[in-house]
């Protein structure tokens, strides 16, 4: 029997391990994986919850802007609302494209270029629109003349507030395809 258990332990010796039963050290060492593991998961399931309370929410400028008074504005193009708007303000003294021959008014016009989205730039010693990403030209009006871009600019819907102020509707476009540049709320006569 002596023998037996000596050969035994001689056998662990050389097998440290096998057989051997579970250490302190080792135990501790699993709950404390646990424990990473748990605070791992919780933590995941925290950030989601916090993502659902607050989601991520494309801010967009306000679909409607007052822009001030018409006396504000000179004849041509305004760029003042470009950036922030996405709109030209436009005053001429007359417009035969809406049906406005010698009516003096002001057309708020979209940046957006009709071709794929681009912002063109205003190039006042040309009095035309000329889009960057592949060259369409618009006229004042709107109106496309060179280029890609297969109709002209959108205008905006564009009245006056009750403390006289214009106010631009975006929400509400006119499209000169479809005839609606003649809309009563698609120029506002100064
Ligand atoms: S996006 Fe303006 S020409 Fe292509």
């Amino acid at each position: 029997m002596a023998t037996t258990e000596a050969s035994q332990r001689a056998i662990g010796a050389q097998n440290p391990g096998r057989g051997a039963a579970p250490t302190r050290r080792g135990f501790l060492g699993s709950v404390a994986a646990g424990w990473v593991l748990f605070a791992t998961g919780a933590g995941a399931g925290l950030l989601g919850c916090v993502r659902f309370l607050f989601p991520n929410v494309l801010f967009e400028p306000p679909s409607s802007f007052k822009a001030g008074l018409p006396a504000d504005y000179g004849m041509g193009v305004d760029e003042r609302f470009k950036e922030s708007n996405g709109a030209w303000l436009v005053h001429v003294p007359s417009d035969p494209l809406s049906g406005r021959s010698g009516v003096d008014g002001i057309y708020a016009l979209s940046t957006t270029c009709t071709h794929l989205g681009c912002i063109p730039n205003w190039l006042a010693a040309d009095q035309k629109f000329k889009c960057p990403c592949h060259g369409s030209g618009f006229r004042m009006s709107g109106m496309n003349f060179e280029g890609p871009a297969p109709r002209p600019l959108e205008r905006f819907r564009i009245v006056r507030t009750d403390d006289g102020q214009i106010l631009v509707d975006k929400s509400q476009k006119f499209q000169w395809e479809k005839q609606q540049w003649p809309s009563p709320e698609a120029y506002l006569k100064v």
